[in-house]
């Protein structure tokens, strides 16, 4: 048996799908285990782009079983198109995805009310993928949710359903000034048209992945959103609302902490962040422009632009630390091809003095003055380059710079988009 995860180790959009379907070709069972369709995962085969925001990334190798466990929250909807697009392109579906019946529903209360909040915000706004991710998980956590399974029982459905819309349309109208009314038939008879079409791919998750791995399969745990992104260890308040480092993956599948092997982060080559929040490599100058312009940085669920800046490797000593990571792989190295000095974020500076942690708060993150290390680039394209030995020097003691102040080894490094731009530095599993 070998289990893996993959995690994000910034804020999100780091290269995981590309990654995920190259490392897929020996998983068994691809797992997410939290989020929703707040996810857009990117992979591309012979130039053809798929971006998934539900399924995990191993769907495109028509062997492997694909698992979406219990700590996310679907919405039908959404899943049914997925399934629907996957078919369309060729690929066979049918005893390949299994959704765990424990998992919450996305109903269109939740979206209303992610869209009412961020509006109340204003400028302090989170900048949400407005998918209904947070209220989603709020009713979980506030034991008002409506699990999948629920939709087994036609008398559970309407009651939780009946309830809830009323709790929903209370709130909206009272504390957001919302004057919203759901039609119950409406959105009963549309979840379960939807439910009749996907039910037979719905299952007890938790014991078929034990099962798995009892059995000795090889299980690939593929994070979404990233460890900065995190509820618990992130930057609050601007972060998702589920456990996106690896300190999810036990609770959103229900397979034991002891169980997990081996958890590789991934970052990419400089920063990124989309919505709000602090972010102390930040570069709202031309630099900023050339990343998001070389790095095609516009979001894969919402086509905002990113913001962009350099490389945080104090961040990243952090997302390290939570996670326990045994190696970190770096993508979008080929996006640096055009600078002549890279700079990397090697502390920072709060009030005058330099601090040893990564803040908790966001208020004092904001306030952080960033400590750069300049090195020279290399100025040449790596894109075609499948060892490390034949990267320019530069590129390398970059490369070997991170992997010094991480204390870490860089098992893989990505150079482009395509499933084959990448170079294997060491044995992953
Ligand atoms: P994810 O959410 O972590 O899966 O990442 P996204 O798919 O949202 O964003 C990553 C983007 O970078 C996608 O458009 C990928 O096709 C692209 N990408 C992945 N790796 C590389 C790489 O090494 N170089 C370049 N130039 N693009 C890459
Ligand atoms: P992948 O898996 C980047 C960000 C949103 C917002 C915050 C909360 O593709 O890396 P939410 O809708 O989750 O309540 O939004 O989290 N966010 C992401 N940023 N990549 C993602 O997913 C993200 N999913 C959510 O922009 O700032
Ligand atoms: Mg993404």
């Amino acid at each position: 048996m070998s289990t893996l995860a993959i995690v994000g180790t910034q804020w999100g959009d780091e290269g995981k799908g590309k990654i995920v379907d190259i490392l897929s070709e020996k998983a068994d069972y691809i797992v997410r285990f939290q989020g929703g369709n707040n996810a857009g995962h990117t992979v591309v085969i012979d130039g053809t782009k798929y971006i998934l925001h539900l399924l995990p990334s191993g769907i495109l190798h028509n062997d492997k079983k694909c698992v979406l466990g219990n700590g996310m929250v679907i919405d039908l909807e959404g899943l049914l198109n997925e399934i629907e697009f996957i078919k369309r392109v060729g690929i066979p579906v049918e005893g390949r995805i299994f959704v765990s019946e424990r998992a919450h529903l996305i109903l269109p209360y939740h979206k209303e009310l992610d869209a009412a909040s961020e509006k109340i915000k204003g400028n302090g706004s989170i900048g949400t993928t407005l998918k209904g991710i947070g209220p989603a998980y709020r009713d979980k956590a506030g034991r008002v949710g409506i699990r999948i399974a629920d939709l087994r029982d036609e008398e559970t459905f309407k009651e939780k359903l009946k309830w809830n819309i009323m709790e929903k349309e209370l709130t909206l109208k009272n504390v957001y000034n919302y004057d919203v009314n759901f039609n119950f038939d409406e959105i009963y008879s549309h979840i379960m048209r939807i439910y009749e079409k996907v039910s037979h791919f719905i299952s007890d998750t938790v014991s078929l992945l034990n099962k798995a791995i009892d059995s000795g399969e090889n299980i690939l745990f593929e994070g979404a959103q990233a460890t900065l992104l995190d509820i618990d260890i992130g930057t609050y308040p601007y972060v998702t609302s589920s456990n996106s480092s690896a300190l999810g993956i036990s609770a959103g599948t229900g397979i034991s902490p002891k169980k997990v092997e081996k958890i590789y982060g991934i970052a990419k080559a400089y920063t990124t962040r989309v919505g709000g929040g602090p972010f102390p490599t930040e570069l709202k100058c031309n630099v900023g422009e050339l990343l998001r312009a070389r790095g095609h940085e516009y979001g894969s669920t919402t086509g905002r632009p990113r913001r962009c800046g350099w490389l945080d490797l104090f961040a990243l000593r952090f997302s390290k630390l939570v996670n326990d990571l045994d190696g970190l792989i770096i993508t979008k190295l080929d996006v640096l091809d055009a600078f002549d000095e890279i700079n990397v974020c090697v502390g920072y500076e709060l009030n005058g003095e330099m601090i040893d942690h990564f803040p908790s708060t966001a208020k004092e993150l904001s306030a952080v003055k960033p400590i750069y290390e300049t090195l020279p680039g290399w100025k040449k394209e790596t894109t075609h380059i499948k060892r490390f030995e034949d990267l320019p020097e530069e590129a390398q003691n970059f490369l070997k710079f991170i992997e010094d102040y991480l204390e870490t080894p860089i098992p893989m490094v990505s150079t482009g988009p395509q499933r084959d731009e990448i170079i294997n530095c060491c044995e992953i599993w």
